[in-house]
């Protein structure tokens, strides 16, 4: 049995088009300097033709198993971490088994918003450690962009929201030194109205109303406030506690990867936390808020572009809908 689960390979892959806050000026009433003070997004991808989370988990998968050295066969578990999820069901870990040509690897949808990763790398790690499976794939993809509310009532939420995808590939490492060395995860349900998309809901009859639509029920919603202060207590928290249970500090970090939800959340988080801007990265600047995929795109772009070294230690925290929060230490 494995002492520890280890990245072998990432990929990540987002969309060609590219929507610039000016094109959100034409469609709403918006200014690009509110977006970039607000959130600090200057631009994000959205999908330009039907396409579903799991067409665009495709080339991120295949780009994580080709820096792992494997092939699809090779894959014993899926792990999909989506809001937006292709349909409601089945899950898009099926539709991937699929996309990907191995009929059989069991596959596992998961729905913890932008605490997806946290949440589906705790599970990895888990499925390895205890033997179950080897070679597990974890993806974290979202195509918002066909369910946010374009109009100008929509305009605090739909700013923030891009598509793209990521993609973690895991496996056994013998090396204690190696790998995942811990995760934590968090919910309070107290929270789910905060932030959330109402409708279709099973607990309406109907699901879906027209009156519903006509309020926007069937869009996000968001209490920005709320959910800024809540993350901005609940993120660092989480990472100094994991941090903590390795007997690390946050001096002994060399990267951390805040969940790309808000540039003014991950900059309280850094100051929270006392970190260097050398030792944070953020790129919601150009994808703005992917959820699921936003920690594993950043984390394949650190590691392509050397900025995470095999050795060095890899911290990430998360906080989204739900409440949902979390966070991982990884000795890269
Ligand atoms: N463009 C222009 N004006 C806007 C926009 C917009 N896109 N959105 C809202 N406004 C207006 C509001 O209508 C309001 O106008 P009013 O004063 O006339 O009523 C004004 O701007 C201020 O609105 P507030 O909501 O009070 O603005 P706030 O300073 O709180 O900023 C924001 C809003 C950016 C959403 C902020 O609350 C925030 O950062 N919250 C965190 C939420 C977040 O990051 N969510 C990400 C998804 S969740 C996650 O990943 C954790």
């Amino acid at each position: 049995m494995a002492i520890r689960s280890k990245i072998l390979g990432t990929g990540h892959y987002v969309p060609e088009r590219v929507v610039t806050n000016a094109e959100l000026e034409s469609l709403m009433d918006t200014t690009d300097e509110w977006i970039q003070q607000r959130t600090g997004i200057r631009e994000r991808r959205w999908i330009d033709k039907e396409c579903g989370a799991s067409d665009l988990a495709k080339p991120a998968a295949e780009a994580a198993l080709e820096m792992a050295g494997l092939e699809a066969k090779d894959i014993d578990a899926i792990i999909f971490a989506s809001l937006s999820p292709d349909y409601n069901f089945p899950g898009s870990g099926c539709l991937m088994t699929d996309l990907l040509g191995i009929p059989g690897t069991p596959a596992v949808d998961i729905r913890n918003q932008c605490s997806g990763f946290v949440y589906g790398l705790q599970i990895a790690d888990a499925y390895i450690r205890s033997g179950i499976y080897k070679n597990v794939l974890f993806i974290g993809s979202e195509v918002h962009s066909t369910g946010l509310d374009l109009s100008t009532r929509g305009r605090d939420v739909s700013v923030i929201f891009g598509d793209g995808a990521g993609a973690v590939l895991l496996g056994p490492s013998d090396d204690p030194s190696q790998g995942i060395l811990t995760t934590l995860a968090g919910a309070d349900g107290a929270y789910a109205k905060e932030l959330w998309v109402e409708m279709p809901a099973s607990r309406f009859i109907p699901r879906l109303t027209l009156e519903g639509m006509e309020e926007g029920r069937h869009f996000p919603r968001m209490n920005g406030r709320e959910v800024f202060k809540h993350a901005v207590r609940k993120l660092p928290d989480a990472v100094v506690t994991a941090l903590k249970s390795c007997e690390l500090g946050v001096e002994d970090v060399d990267l951390f990867i805040p969940h790309q939800a808000n540039l003014r959340i991950a900059e309280a988080v850094q100051k929270a936390l006392g970190l260097p801007d050398e030792k944070v990265y953020n790129n919601i600047m150009h994808y703005g808020n992917t959820t699921a995929a936003s920690i594993p795109i950043a984390l394949d772009e650190c590691i392509r572009s050397g900025r995470l070294q095999r050795g060095q230690l890899f911290a990430c925290g998360a906080f989204g809908a739900g409440f949902t929060w979390g966070s991982a230490i990884i000795r890269f």
